[in-house]
């Protein structure tokens, strides 16, 4: 029989706690605060309290986050910033909006992640700091990295769009560094009812830099000390999201669970599955698997009723707007490589099991053929 499984399904999440979310909408409703407010305040408390923090600021998305954080550490034109290119094009932009310099290190192949081992040649007098990606709910090598940053006075600014709940080594992503950059696009772990995002941060002086900044530079009313902009949660977002926070470490086990039965499935094919590690330091944004004819697997899976994405098709070095920096095919072969052969299979708390089987079945079937 023919099943539809979707990449995500958001409805599913929102039937299971409908009647909360109702009830936080209509409270704010009441309210009349719709802009900052008790919402925002309480939630940005109960991220400090969950990741581990003295400070969040809300803003308005997961890429305004990491622009008030580069901001927020003073990051000037030419200042250079390194980063991984295989991630979603949000990371990079912001350096390049600040006219900074985005300086890419290819990644570690086991976790797609940038290669901590290769960011120490890439320093110069011009670095000011590193931006590694959490990329699909796995952590960096933080160690190492924030180890250059200490040896270099870098600063480490965490994408964390991906990875809200993940751990490394005890510590939450988004405690692991200067400061923390949170996206809560629907499509996220924790997810709002449009956009929003959330920076978080241990330092006094970045968190106020970051709360002017994303405030017209507003020190006090009509009075900017700082060009800035303006990026907010609105209260509504914020209400829906202090409900969904109380599910999110029961969400992220079903991800994990699910991941679990993937690799139970796919065990006994050649294909690369997320490895143990994976599995326990994960919170599984995406399950992505490397298979050869990718594209052939993508259009079979596809006449199935099954949907699947490509995360990342081209890496960043070779996309337009970034031929600019004088990279070439090549530079990257651990990127390159892994964007011919990567995969994301539907992955999201409410998968069930016959539907991971369904999946999985039919990848044998392609792979027989
Ligand atoms: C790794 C990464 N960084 C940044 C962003 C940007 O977040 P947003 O869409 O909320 O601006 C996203 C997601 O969209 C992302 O996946």
């Amino acid at each position: 029989m023919k099943m539809k499984v979707p990449i995500i399904d958001v409805k599913r999440q929102l039937n299971d706690i409908k009647s909360e979310i109702d009830l936080a909408v209509s409270e704010v409703l009441k309210s009349g605060q719709f802009i900052l407010g008790p919402a925002v305040k309480k939630f940005e408390n109960e991220v400090c309290k969950y990741i581990g923090v003295s400070h969040s600021i809300g803003c308005a998305s997961g890429t305004d986050a990491l622009m008030l954080a580069l901001m927020s550490i003073g990051i000037n034109p030419g200042d250079e910033v390194i980063t991984t290119p295989f991630t979603f094009v949000a990371s990079v932009e912001v350096i390049a909006l600040l006219y900074a310099k985005p300086v890419f290190i290819d990644i570690d192949p086991k976790t797609y992640n940038i290669d901590a081992e290769k960011i120490k040649n890439a320093v110069t007098e011009k670095t000011k700091a590193i931006l590694p990606v959490h990329l699909f709910g796995r952590c960096a090598d933080m160690d190492k990295i924030n180890s250059i940053a200490k040896n270099n006075g870098l600063k480490v600014i965490e994408d964390c769009a991906q990875s809200f709940g993940a751990e490394y080594k005890g510590k939450k992503a988004g405690a692991l560094s200067d400061v923390g950059c949170f996206s809560f696009y629907p499509t996220k772990n924790l997810n709002a009812f449009g956009d929003g995002g959330i920076v978080t941060a241990n330092s006094d002086e970045i968190a106020e830099n970051l709360k002017i900044i994303a405030s017209h530079g507003l020190k006090e009313k009509y009075n900017s000390i700082r060009i800035g902009v303006n990026s907010r949660l609105d209260s509504i977002q914020a209400a829906c999201l202090s409900v969904k926070l109380k599910y999110i470490d029961k969400w992220n086990n079903q991800r994990v669970q699910n991941a679990k039965l993937y690799n139970q499935y796919l065990k006994d094919t050649d294909i690369i599955t997320p490895s143990e590690n994976d599995i326990k330091n994960s919170v599984f944004h995406q399950y992505s698997i490397r298979v050869k004819n990718r594209d052939g697997l993508k259009k079979y899976l596809s006449s199935k009723g099954i949907t699947t994405m490509i995360y990342y098709p081209i890496p960043l070095h070779l996309q337009d707007a970034y031929k600019y920096m004088g990279y070439n095919e090549g530079d990257f072969p651990v990127t390159e490589n892994i964007s011919n052969e990567i995969i994301s299979l539907p992955m999201f708390p409410e998968l069930r099991e016959d539907e991971i089987k369904y999946i999985t079945d039919k990848i044998k079937t392609f792979l027989k053929k």
